[in-house]
């Protein structure tokens, strides 16, 4: 959450660290700032609202500098205003910083003891007073050193001082944070991909560590506050990084670029010639595999819901799951022959993160499913493996998620194959059926303008339901989050043979209800539990692949899908839900890609 770049140069750069908020406004944006020092003075500029607002301000009123560092926020301590916004400044030092400071009430009343005065709401200011204390006395680095030894909590941290014309320090506990080079120019970012258009050559900073930068060299320190090396990355390059290119919004263009996405995917994992998987480096002998434990957050949570019902029908192995802020905090039994299986678009979701590190502490086997191959998650696991979907800008997951069911299905079949669960004609018989997913995805766009009209019935509704049964529940679950990210109706996910024992009473006359309802063994179910919401006047769309004629009655949309295989379903019906979610908001004109109060990398608790 919230995006730091920070930038020591040989000329100006107040524009190019405009051009990296810009990047970085996926991670948060309801206010930016940056603050540069020219001729020995901190300036700092800063508003709520977007990037651009910024952009307008240093448009008025330029800002020189030759170091500078920038932020974009995602509110967690005061109300998203100019005065809470990133950068706080004293006279001789300006913090920008993502995270949580914990114990920032009891370190504010002390320093207000001392007579210190706070401009803002926010905990960040904390830092900047313990720094301007410790730095009438010492170095930055020892000041920054000695106050970090203060705080409490998870966070990354971009410094800059007065009198200390060429020098940001960056510090990480917890908060991702990452080093660019390039000649004459050396860059700090909460991520890799802010940095991108700028340098290829990457650092990560590790837990505890600090770096300082000026243009022409990088130094980093380590927890014990010895100086270390650090390996440097050469980033892949990724083609059409951030182009909307005809497309309105990034998540119309992800949306459509799925049935691509998943080529790619299959194209990397599957054999062209033979049916065949192609995944080497266990970290466990899939044999000696007692249990499969599914955790992610969000969306990712979900593709884990329904790689549970993969897991349990292709092996003969106990699935869990678990949402990563629950499963940090439980108490666990961990054993060395469970596989932890971790899912994460960035590979940066604190809870996620931290649920690996637990599972890392007591010695379990890890696998992480990510999209960002050089995230914090991808490198603290035993076993990466990427999903291969590109970069995803819209805050809402949607080539993601079908990414991500895309590994798991993948990652069942083989799994259960090495363990003699499936027999080999079963296992060869569903990967030459998944070669077919791209076209048939490619047809279930084409529901498109059907969903247009549909969409006009979230308009007026108080509320929407989505229900379905076995791998179509959490696909309902996963449509209603889409809905409720997207268009801030209320939407409820919900099993469908659980209505009965409650959310049937919020059925009333006109209600949007989506049945999520593939011709698999539960088909005749979902739709008796069809018939028990339109008897109570529930609207009805239907998304099925039957033909069936006992579902005629009484729907007023159904969204027909094409046929495939039993468990590849969730993938087909996941597409007209985006399309639906995407659709009531573009009615109701909300900003699709950033929805309100959400941001895309989650890096607090
Ligand atoms: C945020 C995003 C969601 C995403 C979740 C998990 O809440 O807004 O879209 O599903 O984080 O993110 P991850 O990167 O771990 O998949």
């Amino acid at each position: 959450m919230c995006g730091i770049i920070g930038i020591a140069s040989n000329k100006s750069v107040s524009t190019n660290i405009i051009n990296s908020l810009k990047k970085l406004e996926y991670r948060g944006y309801d206010s930016a700032g940056l603050a540069t020092l020219n001729k020995n003075e901190i300036n700092e500029k800063k508003c709520s609202g977007r990037v651009e607002q910024l952009e307008k301000i240093l448009f008025k009123s330029p800002t020189e500098g030759n170091l500078g560092i920038g932020h974009v926020r995602w509110a967690t301590h005061g109300i998203p205003n100019e005065v809470n916004a990133h950068p706080h400044s004293s006279e001789i030092v300006s913090v920008v910083h993502n995270g949580i400071i914990e114990n920032s009430t009891e370190l504010k009343n002390q320093l207000e003891k001392k007579g210190k005065k706070f401009k803002s709401q926010t905990d960040t200011e904390v830092i900047t007073l313990l720094l301007t204390e410790e730095l009438k006395t010492k170095n930055p680095l020892q000041a920054v050193q000695d106050t970090l030894a203060k705080l409490e909590g998870s966070f990354a941290l971009g410094i800059i001082f007065k009198n200390f014309n060429n020098i940001i320090i960056g510090a990480r506990r917890g908060s991702p944070l990452a080093v660019g080079y390039s000649n004459n120019e050396n860059y700090l970012g909460s991520d890799s991909y802010a940095l991108k258009s700028m340098t290829n050559k990457i650092s990560y900073l590790d837990d505890g560590d600090i770096c300082l930068l000026t243009k022409d060299k990088v130094e980093f320190y380590d927890l014990k506050k010895n100086k270390i090396n650090k390996k440097v990355l050469i980033l892949s390059e990724d083609k059409n990084i951030a182009q909307k290119g005809d497309y309105k919004n990034f998540m119309s263009k992800e949306i459509f670029e799925q049935p691509i996405t998943t080529k790619n995917c299959i194209n990397e994992y599957i054999d062209k010639e033979r049916d065949e998987i192609n995944f080497f480096n266990f970290p466990l002998d899939p044999k000696d595999i007692n249990k499969i434990v599914l955790i992610g957050c969000g969306t990712a949570y979900h593709s884990c819901l329904v790689a549970k019902y993969w897991f349990e029908n292709f092996t003969s192995l106990p699935v869990e799951t678990d949402v990563a802020s629950e499963f940090r905090y439980r108490n666990l039994r961990f054993n060395k022959k469970n596989l932890y299986i971790f899912v994460s678009q960035s590979g940066e979701t604190a809870d996620t993160s931290a649920a690996l590190d637990l599972c890392k502490k007591n010695g379990a086997k890890t696998c992480s499913i990510v999209n960002v191959v050089e995230s914090t998650i991808a490198r603290n696991s035993d076993w990466t493996l990427p999903i291969h979907a590109g970069p995803e800008i819209g805050v809402a997951s949607t080539k993601a998620f079908i990414g991500q069911m895309l590994l798991l299905y993948i990652l069942a079949l083989k799994i259960s194959f090495l363990r003699n669960d499936l027999e080999k004609k079963d296992y060869q018989l569903k990967i030459k059926n998944l070669k077919k997913l791209p076209d048939l995805l490619t047809k279930c766009l084409k529901s498109e303008d059907k969903i247009q009209l549909v969409a006009k019935d979230f308009l007026e509704a108080k509320g929407s339901m989505f229900l379905g049964r076995g791998l179509s529940f959490p696909i309902a679950l996963e449509g209603a989050l889409k809905l409720k990210e997207l268009s801030y109706l209320h939407a409820e996910g919900y099993p469908a043979g659980e209505m009965k024992h409650g959310p049937l009473a919020l059925i009333e006359n006109g209600l949007p209800v989506i049945i999520v309802c593939p011709n698999d063994k539960y088909f005749h179910k979902t739709v008796s539990n069809m018939q028990e919401v339109i008897a109570r006047g529930g609207k009805i769309l239907l998304i099925t692949d039957s033909n069936d004629s006992v579902i005629n009655e009484n729907i007023r949309f159904t969204i027909n899908l094409p046929k495939i295989d039993e468990s590849l379903t969730p993938f087909l019906s996941t597409i007209p839900l985006q399309l639906l979610a995407y659709h009531v908001a573009l009615l109701k004109k909300c900003d699709i890609d950033k929805p309100r109060n959400l941001a895309k990398s989650v890096t607090v608790e």
